[in-house]
């Protein structure tokens, strides 16, 4: 009996992110869309992951639809809940990240105290920022889900870039507009920033 506590020894370690990263042959990083509503971050994650995918590499994306239907279902859009959501998300990114997996966020993620939030729990050196910088006057002619027409007739308050604020990002390692970038722009920009920092030399 006594002898069994010695037969594994090295079995005593939950695997690394190292291990992990090996198994499937990529680094892993964070990639954290910012921007407003509309302003085609889902989108363009989407592209990317696919784009990604195609090579051989595993991403896993995290939006609203994933997010704030399920683990997030009880937060609004107040400050409080704002900052709640993306505390939440930015530590279960970390849980993907330390299992080797490219996380892909598309969030708001309204102003630099939440993002600097965000880069803090997930670390900084894995933290890639791209603002989706569309302008408002765009998302709003788009307003592909209704909601700032609504939130212009007071139907929603505390509406990110109507009656709440956006902070645009101070040193985002990737601007996008959507207005003057094709999809397909914008995924190669991507690309070209990311595929350096996630295939294993
Ligand atoms: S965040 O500010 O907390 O990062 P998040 O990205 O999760 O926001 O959710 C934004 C999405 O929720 C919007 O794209 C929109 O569909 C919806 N939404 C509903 N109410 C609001 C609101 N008051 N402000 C912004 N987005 C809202």
């Amino acid at each position: 009996m006594e002898e069994k506590n010695h037969i594994y020894p090295i079995f005593d370690r939950m695997m690394t992110r190292k291990d992990k990263e090996e198994l499937l042959g990529q680094h892993s990083v964070m990639i954290w869309f910012t921007g407003l509503s509309g302003s085609g971050k889902s989108t363009i994650a989407i592209a990317l992951e696919r784009e990604l995918h195609k090579r051989g590499l595993l991403c896993r994306i995290l939006d609203g639809d994933n997010i704030r239907s399920g683990i997030n279902n009880n937060l609004g859009f107040s400050e409080t809940d704002r900052v709640e959501n993306i505390r939440r998300i930015a530590e279960v990114s970390k849980l993907f990240l330390d299992s080797g997996i490219i996380t892909i966020a598309a969030f708001i993620s309204p102003n630099n105290d939440i993002r600097e939030m965000a880069a803090n729990i997930i670390g900084k050196d894995d933290f890639l920022e791209v603002f989706v910088s569309t302008p408002l006057e765009e998302c709003e002619k788009r307003d592909v889900k209704g909601l700032y027409a609504k939130a212009r007739r007071g139907e929603i308050q505390n509406f990110t870039g109507i009656s709440a604020p956006f902070e645009v990002p101070e040193h985002p390692a990737l601007s996008l507009d959507t207005s003057k970038l094709s999809l397909e722009e914008s995924v190669n920009r991507l690309l070209e920033m990311v595929l350096p920092k996630i295939e294993k030399k």
